[in-house]
């Protein structure tokens, strides 16, 4: 990998002052998740994968040590993987060695650094494989267009989105980004996504606010984050992490809870808090299997596999373009 073979989306500063500023403007205030990720906020999130109360990392990390020796033996040769919001790539690492011969890698994500770190060393254990990390918000279409627009002819496209990070949108916003993954994909192309369906607040809200306290920082490193890029004047520990549990809209939300009634200054504006309001940082929803498969079929995909987890409500979906009769395999099976 070379830093000349990267491709980067210009914006994002601008991107994160506008929508902290119009999201501290809302009568509940919100900023969304895909924020909470500068270098420190990926370390953190590693960190979070760690946690015993975590299952998702390890549960879908148990479906691809289970499943993807079988679906990289099935799969096109020379594929060319796009991975939405890779993160550490560590998961990466089970798929590539999986592929038959796999020709291209390009993992996208906002974290630059974390990035190029994670993709460097990843280049280093597969050298024959040509890694392209791209910097650019990945529900930015032309941005996506880009990268489809990189992808060889050699071999098929395969979208690999683990992490249960589509959970982070509200339903419209997924079944839209569905689509866009679709389109970039094109009609030969798939899609393996993890897909968090666990409706037990008694596991989820553990899973959100830990005892060592790693998800509180990862939460409260957002507002340091606003303190040193726009000259904000929040002071952390007037704030606390909450996670809750919305059953109606089967999601968990991290929220910021100010302790005491105050005003904060960013970029030049002032913002009133009183005790006990809430900046909204994150939704993961937690979608069941029927409701995601109805988005995914409106998307345009059509459901070749479900990998199931034993006991957490983790699941892997293999979606395809094509038509297929789903399987649906239990960890172990
Ligand atoms: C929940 S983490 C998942 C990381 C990794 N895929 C995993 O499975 O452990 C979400 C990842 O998506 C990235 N991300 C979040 N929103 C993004 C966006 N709109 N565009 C690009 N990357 C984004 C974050 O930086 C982070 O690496």
């Amino acid at each position: 990998m070379s830093q000349a073979a990267t491709l980067r989306r210009p914006g994002a500063e601008n991107s994160f002052a506008m929508e902290v500023s119009s999201g501290l403007g809302l009568e509940q205030k919100a900023i969304s998740s895909t924020w909470l990720y500068d270098q420190r906020g990926s370390e953190l999130f590693e960190e979070i994968t760690e946690l015993a109360e975590y299952y998702p990392t390890r549960s879908e990390l148990a479906l691809f040590r289970d499943h993807l020796p079988a679906f990289g033996a099935a799969f096109g040769r020379h594929a060319s993987v796009i991975e939405i919001g890779a993160g550490s790539s560590r998961k990466t690492r089970l798929l590539l060695q999986a592929l038959r011969s796999p020709y291209a890698y390009f993992p996208i994500d906002i974290s630059a650094d974390f990035l190029f770190e994670a993709v460097g060393r990843l280049q280093e254990e597969f050298p024959q494989v040509r890694c392209t990390p791209v910097v650019a918000d990945f529900t930015d279409a032309a941005a996506l267009a880009a990268v489809a627009r990189r992808l060889s002819t050699v071999g098929p496209a395969l979208g690999f989105f683990p992490g249960s990070t589509l959970g982070n949108f509200e339903p419209h916003a997924a079944q839209r980004l569905l689509g866009q993954l679709a389109h970039a994909l094109g009609d030969k192309g798939a899609l393996v996504i993890g897909i968090d369906s666990t409706a037990d607040p008694d596991v989820l809200l553990p899973a959100y606010d830990d005892a060592r306290g790693v998800t509180a920082a990862f939460n409260l490193n957002l507002l340091a984050r606003i303190n040193r890029e726009l000259g904000g004047t929040f002071r952390l520990d007037t704030f606390a992490h909450e996670a809750r549990f919305d059953a109606m809209h089967s999601r968990i939300e991290m929220h910021l809870v100010s302790r005491i009634a105050q005003r904060v200054l960013v970029l030049g504006k002032t913002y009133f808090f009183q005790a006990g309001e809430t900046i909204h940082t994150e939704n993961s929803h937690k979608f069941r299997r029927t409701h995601f498969l109805e988005m995914a079929r409106a998307a345009g995909w059509i459901s070749q596999e479900v990998w199931s987890h034993h006991t957490s409500g983790f699941e892997v979906h293999v979606l395809g373009r094509g038509a297929a009769i789903p399987k649906v395999l239990s960890q172990g099976d």
